[in-house]
């Protein structure tokens, strides 16, 4: 109905950082708030749409009415986003450290016995890249975000194409916007190689999220 237009959907949202362990008490992690992911879920849901929610740790309370799934690491967010498929939207907006430690150590490092300490990193698989794969499990709609600092446009370009992701919301995180963390997002919206990039004005996360959602809702809606 006109309330619900993704009632009978099914939707899994990333959101948040990831924390990579180093040792039992020490990680790498990143300033992602999940505020923007968090929000994408629970617009989700209000459209009707049954939402998995696959989160690393963060300060923002579950949403109302989303299955959420809290993760630590980007393995895990993979493990647990590949256990929520098969959905008709993907929507990845989490910040997944790009490394992790090539070893986790079983016991806390010390320092005594030496000056400095080369930490070995190795990449993390990439979630997004990973369920836009062809396959019979890809969702039929896969968005991306893109935090750039310049040339926004066209970067998202270039990362919907790497990525093999079929939108992309492009966000200016230039310093100065106040976009990480903070509770505003200034967003293009690029739904193919050919289509205009759209761009919006800078609104609340909440109303990103709520213009996305309704995307997504007819994009899906003329699918059917
Ligand atoms: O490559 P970059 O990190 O700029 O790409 C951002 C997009 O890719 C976001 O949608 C983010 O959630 C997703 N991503 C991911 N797994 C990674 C890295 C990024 O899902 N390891």
């Amino acid at each position: 109905g006109a309330d619900a237009p993704l009632a009978g959907r099914r939707a899994l949202v990333t959101s948040g950082p990831t924390h990579e362990p180093i040792d039992p008490v020490r990680y790498i992690a990143n300033r992602a708030s999940g505020r923007q992911g968090h929000a994408v879920a629970a617009a989700l849901a209000r459209l009707g749409a049954d939402t998995t929610l696959v989160t690393g740790p963060t300060a923002e309370p579950d949403p109302a009415g989303v299955t959420v799934r809290h993760v630590e690491s980007a393995r895990e967010m993979l493990t647990a986003c590949e256990a929520a498929l098969p959905v008709d939207v993907a929507v990845c907006a989490a910040a997944v450290g790009d490394w992790r430690a090539a070893e986790e150590a079983a016991h806390k490092c010390k320092r005594e016995g030496r000056d400095a300490w080369a930490l070995e990193l190795v990449q993390n698989p990439d979630i997004l890249a990973r369920l836009s794969q062809p396959g019979a499990n890809r969702p039929p709609l896969v968005v991306g975000f893109a935090a750039e600092t310049d040339a926004v446009v066209a970067n998202a370009r270039a990362k919907r194409a790497r990525k093999g992701c079929d939108w992309i919301v492009a966000n200016d995180v230039a310093p100065g916007t106040g976009t990480f963390g903070g509770a505003h997002n200034t967003v293009h919206l690029i739904t193919g190689d050919d289509a205009e990039p759209e761009a919006w004005p800078r609104l609340a996360k909440t109303d990103v999220a709520e213009r996305l959602a309704a995307r997504i809702a007819d994009s899906l809606g003329e699918g059917s």
